[in-house]
């Protein structure tokens, strides 16, 4: 076996071990850590909040950053090096780098909308999200020639990239600021807080669609090849995420 298989094998698994770490504790955040909270007095809160939260933040923006590093690895190596990107046969145009550039960018797009009065309105901001993001698959195979594989794992970049700089932009910066208020015994600033809560939220909507672009590779359903089967699937994890929110706040302690 030649030394980029092995490395490929090797940062592949450390991906998924680093993404599961990330994903796992984002979920936490969310779907166990927020609820509880609420359920908390004061001094409690303080208390858990000031102990508990910086532990789980090192772990959570570090393994971030790692899936982010092991994930552009697999990207060069599979789709940029290895040739997956594009149909067969096409060679890459001016379509396919502006493709590219595109996503890299939409990034600062998606920080400013989510700073509008849209960003505020989750089910509008969605449903903005996803003409972006059909618009932006049929440029990749139009404009771009992206085979299915190529498309589908480069709306899993995009979603990356907002997670990741969502991490290390908003929620991280956020959060020590929220600490550092409840360690001086001050309150904390609302309009952080609620800035931090909106991009974590969003974060937990795109982390299981993230993950079927992800995999998507390894499954062959007749509906592949289909720009609409991506949305859908989106879609459906969107749902997903809404009922465990939903089952989540009524967990009791
Ligand atoms: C910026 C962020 C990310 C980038 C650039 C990225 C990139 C990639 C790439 C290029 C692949 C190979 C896909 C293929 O062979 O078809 C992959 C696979 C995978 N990624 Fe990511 N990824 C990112 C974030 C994540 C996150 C947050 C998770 C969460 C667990 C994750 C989990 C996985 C899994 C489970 C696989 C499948 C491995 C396999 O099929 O063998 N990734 N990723």
């Amino acid at each position: 076996m030649e030394f980029m298989d092995l490395a490929t094998a090797l940062f592949r698994w450390l991906h998924i071990a680093t993404g599961l770490l990330f994903v796992g504790l984002l979920w936490w955040f969310n779907f166990v850590f927020a609820p509880f909270s609420l359920a908390t007095d004061g001094e409690t809160r303080k208390k858990v909040v000031t102990e508990l939260i910086p532990r789980a933040l090192y772990w959570f923006r570090w393994s971030a950053l790692y899936t982010a590093v092991l994930g552009t690895w697999l990207l060069f190596v599979v789709f940029y090096e290895g040739g997956q990107t594009l149909e067969a046969q096409q060679p890459w145009s001016i379509g396919g780098y502006v493709m590219i550039v595109i996503v890299l960018l939409l990034y600062r797009v998606y920080v400013l909308l989510a700073k509008t009065p849209i960003g505020k309105d989750l089910r509008l901001f969605g449903a903005i999200g996803i003409v972006i993001v059909a618009a932006l698959t049929y440029y990749m195979i139009e404009f771009g020639h992206f085979s299915y594989r190529g498309y589908v794992i480069h709306i899993g970049l995009l979603f990356g990239i907002i997670m990741v700089g969502n991490v290390w932009e908003i929620i991280w910066p956020g959060q020590k600021k929220i600490l550092e208020s409840m360690k001086s015994g001050s309150a904390p600033d609302p309009i952080i807080m609620a800035r931090v809560m909106q991009h974590s939220r969003h974060n937990t909507y795109l982390s299981v669609p993230l993950l079927w672009t992800m995999i998507e590779a390894h499954t062959a359903v007749p509906a592949a090849n289909s720009w609409l089967y991506l949305i859908v699937m989106i879609l459906i994890g969107w749902a997903l995420v809404s009922l465990v929110y939903k089952k989540a706040g009524k967990i009791q302690g």
